[in-house]
């Protein structure tokens, strides 16, 4: 990375010099009129060595060899302790020369085997702006991790065996509709209106509870019903996941992790870790250091009924054994976050995954306007058939062309406009959806990015792309931009380190301004010198190839033209 690798000849200049350092740090400048790249450890160094930093300063700055001068235009002192640090043209273009020749820009291989869990989708509840926001960021962090190398298996890790199941088979055998006639209208109307049944009447409450239990228990009239919904149902969700581009590579749920209840409850009983409480079986999990309250996880109830956290439990238990996977990764509402620092816990005490292995990987909720979640005029959480319908129309109305633009770059597009608005949020965080403002092809979003790809692409399908590049560097937006070019590598380190795909939204908004300032600046077409013209298309190439990777690891697709 060239952070890095400024570090490293940077710390051997302070070797060098005479300085014993361990290392050193190169950050981004935060004055680019004065550097490109900073170093703030003068200052600490001086306290450590007892010597005035003017004078370290000095003396890094006075020294030469031919490293430093092939790196560094010029390395300046700024009181009371930093050094800016100018690039050379030279080491700027050996930099963008290795990007265009790595095929993963950088970014060392790994080969270890990870499973990620996204999307949790609900059989028989329709599909909302939540689980899309779970789909879009799981399905970006899959990509990001597979892209170094790794192995990653996505599990969308449904939920089948819930209390959405009873309750939708007590209204179907209520309206005694057959097997044959279930379909995802019936479910889409039976869910909502028995879920707030059983809000007014107990006795349908309860009745729905033993539903469930019973379906649980294995009674087949049930199941046979049960395995009717959940066709119908995940034919529907397919069809909304494929629209989104995001493949799981299985389809467990709840149900499947059942069977290895029995060993997990069994292995919790030879560790001692099963403590009777009020009639239901827990596992303390808090710890002499806890700052907060961390509730025992419950574990089974005095029915006999599992729960969420020892489904979650036998999963982990299943996915060890299975896939033997390094970590595992969960893309689930930050609202879950206790629910799995429990399950966290009791995995490490049983030695399957470490608690370290595990990683919740929390996303804040979509607001609407007015800072409440997202819903439509009548209240509900929009289906997200609906907003893809909605959100094509409104780019549609931005523009008359936009109109005769064909079926499939509009699905395209409504993918980039509601990924890169989600995607460029920092995952953790709430944000407002304003679908009118996502839209846009102006501004941070999807479609910006897009039209950049296309405006450049139209050049390079136009002229013939070099296949070398020279030394030069012709003024001050083409080298904003061959700086911005080597910003890559850590964008992508930081998003794969931290599980954030916004470090690549980001970076892939910051990389298309300096774009299009760049060929809004310069001629390119019709350039009568010809070492400038093939230097700047080779430039332009590697922006795109860089745009067209990062929009892949969102899962954004680029369409014909815009
Ligand atoms: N189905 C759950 C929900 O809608 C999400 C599942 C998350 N994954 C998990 N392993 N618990 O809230």
């Amino acid at each position: 990375m060239l952070i890095t690798k400024l570090e490293e000849i940077l710390k051997d200049i302070f070797i060098k010099c005479g300085f014993a350092v361990d290392k050193v740090t190169v950050s981004k400048s935060s004055r680019p009129d004065l550097g490109d790249y900073q170093c703030n450890d003068i200052f600490r160094l001086s306290k450590k060595l007892g010597i005035n930093p003017l004078e370290i300063g000095e003396k890094i700055t006075n020294f030469q060899d031919e490293k430093i001068n092939q790196t560094f235009q010029k390395i300046e002192f700024v009181k009371p302790g930093f050094l800016n640090l100018v690039l050379s043209d030279a080491f700027i273009n050996e930099n963008i020369k290795y990007l265009n020749n790595h095929e993963r820009f950088g970014i060392e291989e790994e080969n270890q085997t990870y499973v990620i869990d996204y999307g949790g989708a609900n059989v028989a509840k329709p599909l909302h702006v939540g689980h899309m926001r779970t789909a879009i960021v799981g399905e970006a962090i899959k990509r990001i991790i597979a892209f170094r190398g790794n192995k990653i298996i996505g599990d969308i890790h449904m939920g089948d065996y819930g209390l959405q199941i009873g309750q939708v088979i007590y209204g179907l055998k209520n309206e005694n509709i057959t097997l044959e006639d279930i379909n995802i209208q019936i479910l889409n109307r039976l869910y909502p209106q028995i879920s707030s049944l059983c809000k007014e009447d107990e006795i349908v409450k309860e009745t729905c509870a033993e539903i469930t239990k019973n379906l649980q228990d294995g009674n087949k009239e049930y199941q046979k019903y049960w395995q009717k919904i959940m066709e119908v149902s995940i034919a529907d969700m397919q069809k909304l996941y494929n629209y989104l581009d995001v493949h799981f590579d299985l389809w467990y749920g709840e149900s499947d992790s059942y069977p290895y209840l029995p060993i997990v409850e069994e292995m919790l009983e030879s560790n001692h870790l099963l403590v009777q409480s009020e009639g239901a079986l827990v596992v303390n999990v808090k710890t002499a250091d806890d700052k907060k309250e961390i509730p025992p996880l419950l574990f089974k109830k005095s029915n006999g009924a599992y729960l969420y956290a020892s489904t979650d439990l036998a999963t982990i238990y299943q996915r060890w054994q299975d896939f033997k996977p390094n970590h595992i990764l969960y893309v689930v509402d930050n609202r879950q976050e206790m629910h799995f620092e429990q399950v966290f816990r009791v995995s490490d005490k049983l030695n399957m995954l470490k608690y370290a292995d595990l990683e919740f990987l929390g996303y804040g909720t979509v607001n609407g306007e007015d800072g409440k979640p997202y819903k439509t005029r009548n209240g509900d959480a929009p289906s997200l058939e609906d907003l893809f319908k909605q959100t094509k129309e409104i780019f549609i109305q931005k523009r008359e062309e936009n109109k005769d633009m064909p079926e499939e770059d509009l699905n395209k597009i409504v993918n980039a406009i509601l990924k890169f608005a989600d995607l460029s949020n920092s995952r953790e965080k709430d944000y407002i959806f304003d679908l009118n403002k996502f839209s846009d092809v102006t501004g941070k979003t999807g479609p910006y990015i897009l039209y950049t790809y296309l405006r450049l692409n139209k050049v390079l399908k136009e002229l013939n792309i070099s296949s070398d590049l020279t030394d030069n560097i012709y003024n001050e937006v083409d080298r904003e931009l061959r700086l911005k070019i080597l910003e890559v590598t850590s964008a992508l380190e930081s998003a794969y380190q931290e599980r954030k795909p916004s470090y690549l939204a980001d970076y892939l908004y910051n990389l298309c301004v300096c774009a299009n300032q760049f060929y809004g600046a310069n001629h390119i077409i019709g350039l009568e010198d010809k070492e400038k013209q093939n230097n700047w298309l080779y430039v332009l190439n590697l922006v795109n190839k860089i745009i067209k990777q990062l929009l892949n690891l969102l899962a954004i697709d680029i369409p014909s033209k815009m």
